[in-house]
């Protein structure tokens, strides 16, 4: 079925408004929805992500896992992507590492993807595909013994959200669907569960707030496999380590920005990453924290500028320029996304 008339008849069946973090999952994860069967990523779809941008992304990248396992691992790993998009990320990290081949030869590579039309492409992207057994899979399996690097970029952005307002009392955005002009709306309904408001009176100061408890829940999934078995965990995302003054949810469709309610199943509808509580959930676990600083920061400081000029020796420089720029500048990437790297190892 459409997933807009999915969501309105249960909206109209339950004569209730629809959570808003519900509303997203069928969005995004339903039968139908945008991450079920779209190929998103790309200069041809919605939108371009960093290692579409540029192989100086995972090059970077690469060397630093290699430089974790190589100094702290050196044994059989598991090495984990999860939401591997088209496999450009995977590919440019092995073909950094490939000079060592200890590092593939102990690795055990599972690549975490939902997604059947990509799953497809990435079995026709990557590189070494034939020369490695690469397993996929929806989840990770938390049973393996091995130590893991396990690694993301743009990830955490697609998990659904709440929005919470204090006003005299919290109130909770909810979708409603109003049949008169057939849209779907949002709509603020006061927050009366004990355990929720006990938790919101937590976050003190704040006047807004938007939370991914699923997020967090699958965030904290990894930090307890990876304090438990050891290993780093790596997460690269638009996000933000101080509080915000406005919700972030956003839709993207054809490279612009769009309508959240509208259109339903047909674009992507991402929200910036709250590292705050991906910190605390880290911290909570006793892990490490490697880094927690700025995709500029982080790129520049494991040797983005060096690379750049030994690429220019034999490519187009001004090219590689405009793809720095996008990477590490803060009018793009460079400031809003974040980088935390946490491990136990
Ligand atoms: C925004 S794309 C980023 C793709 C890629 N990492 C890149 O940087 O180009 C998000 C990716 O995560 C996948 N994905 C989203 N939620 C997922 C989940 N819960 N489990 C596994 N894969 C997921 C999507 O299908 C897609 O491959």
């Amino acid at each position: 079925m459409d997933i807009e008339k999915k969501i309105k008849s249960q909206i109209q069946s339950s004569k209730k408004d629809m959570r808003l973090d519900t509303f997203i999952n069928y969005a995004l994860f339903g039968t139908n929805g945008y991450y079920f069967n779209k190929k998103p990523i790309g200069s041809n779809y919605d939108f371009v992500t960093s290692p579409e941008i540029s192989q100086m992304f995972g090059e970077i990248i690469g060397l630093y896992i290699y430089y974790i396992w190589q100094s702290k691992i050196n044994r059989k790993f598991n090495l984990i992507e999860l939401g591997p998009g088209r496999g450009t990320l995977f590919n440019d990290i092995v073909n950094t590492v490939s000079k060592y081949p200890n590092f593939l030869k102990d690795s055990n590579i599972i690549l975490v993807e939902i997604n059947k039309k990509l799953i497809k492409l990435q079995k026709q992207n990557i590189n070494i595909i034939k020369s490695k057994n690469i397993k996929w899979s929806n989840k990770i399996n938390f049973n393996s013994k091995l130590p893991s690097i396990i690694y993301s970029n743009e990830f955490f952005d697609c998990f659904p959200v709440r929005q919470f307002i204090l006003k005299n009392n919290w109130l909770e955005k909810y979708v409603s669907f109003n049949t008169k002009e057939n849209k779907f709306l949002l709509k603020d309904r006061i927050v009366k569960s004990k355990l929720l408001l006990k938790l919101l009176n937590k976050y003190k100061k704040e006047k807004l707030l938007e939370l991914s408890f699923e997020r967090n829940r699958y965030y904290e999934k990894i930090c307890k496999f990876i304090k438990n078995r050891g290993g780093l965990f790596f997460t690269i995302d638009y996000g933000y380590f101080k509080n915000i003054k406005n919700f972030s949810l956003q839709a993207i469709q054809n490279h612009k920005y769009s309508h959240v309610l509208e259109q339903v199943g047909n674009k992507d509808i991402s929200s910036h990453v709250n590292f705050i509580d991906l910190l605390n959930i880290a911290e909570k676990n006793k892990l490490q924290i490697e880094e927690c600083c700025s995709q500029r920061e982080f790129l520049i400081k494991y040797g983005i500028l060096e690379r750049k000029n030994n690429l220019s020796k034999k490519n187009d420089t001004n090219k590689l320029n405009v793809e720095l720029d996008k990477l590490i500048s803060k009018k793009h990437m460079g400031n809003l996304f974040k980088c935390l790297i946490v491990s136990n190892i």
